[in-house]
């Protein structure tokens, strides 16, 4: 695939009285790890329902591989903003995962199943799943489930991967797998990736640029070129401070920052 994998240019979303963003200009190329930060209500969600196209710009252009973004496109894998399974969920993983394949394009039959069968468990393998694939759902951890998630999103060999929020409420160690499985998939499948997180710290070590929303305002640019005290300041309208202590981030005074931390013996933790 040629060209970038997703494409916003002069890009406006307007929600009642409100001017999410505008102005958005935005490529993300074939392998790229795009980070979208900000705090709740930037829009960071109805980013990815544009890109899904679930939701149309208010103006501007969006393109998805080159195309006006369809619905349900086998080209884009989604990791939805998590809610927690019901403990009663009468699925296993690997049905779970069987979800993200569109029954047709296997072709009916023996042979079709086969392939179907071959294909969840190449996305169980990839995020190391196999071991509980065969568990209700509802009985796994929160990291487990979350693996799931990204193999149902990666099991149609999709070549832009949107994630909301897939970090949250995981322990460090699960942030970390879950991170590192994704950068994987885009290395390996050059997969572009717009990767929504809360916190920018677990994704630091493999995120090429970063998307920064706060109420209507925003910053593009790599970790280094964004995540400085002065654009800081400048999207949230007060002193913010940004410290970098151990190959961390930290943002001191913004409220609801993504690596929001007011007191200092939280330096060094992780
Ligand atoms: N269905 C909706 N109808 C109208 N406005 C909405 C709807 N969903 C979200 N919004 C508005 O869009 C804003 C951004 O929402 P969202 O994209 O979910 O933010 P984020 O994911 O960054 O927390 C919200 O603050 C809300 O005002
Ligand atoms: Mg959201």
């Amino acid at each position: 695939m040629t060209g970038p994998a997703v494409s916003l240019t002069g890009a406006e979303l307007r929600r009642g009285p409100r001017t999410l963003w505008s102005g958005l200009e935005l490529d993300v190329a074939p392998g790229e790890f795009v980070a979208v930060l900000g705090p709740n209500g930037s829009g960071k969600t109805t980013l990815l329902q544009v890109l899904l196209g679930l939701l149309p710009l208010s103006s501007g252009q969006v393109r998805v591989h080159g195309a006006p973004p369809a619905r349900g496109s086998a080209a884009v894998g989604y990791v939805p903003q998590q809610r927690a399974l019901d403990p009663l969920t009468p699925l296993r993983g690997r049905d779970l995962v069987g979800l993200g394949l569109d029954g047709h394009r296997f072709g009916p039959g023996l042979r079709g199943r086969a392939r179907r069968r071959e294909q969840v468990h190449r996305a169980l393998a990839q995020v190391d799943a196999l071991d509980y694939a065969d568990a209700p759902v509802g009985s796994l951890s929160g990291g487990e489930q979350q693996r799931l998630r990204v193999a149902q999103a990666l099991v149609g060999d999709p070549s832009l991967l949107l994630a909301d929020e897939p970090l949250l409420s995981l322990d460090l160690a699960r942030q970390r797998e879950v991170v590192e499985l994704v950068d994987r998939r885009r290395r390996e499948h050059d997969t572009a990736v717009v990767f929504v997180t809360h916190e920018l710290n677990p994704v630091l070590p493999v995120v090429d640029r970063v998307l920064y929303l706060v109420d209507g305002r925003f910053r593009i640019g790599t970790p280094e070129e964004v995540m400085t005290s002065a654009n800081l300041s400048q999207l949230y309208r007060t002193d913010v401070e940004v410290v970098r202590v151990r190959g961390r981030i930290l943002v001191v005074g913004a409220e609801d920052a993504p690596v929001h931390h007011d007191v200092p013996e939280e330096v060094g933790v992780r």
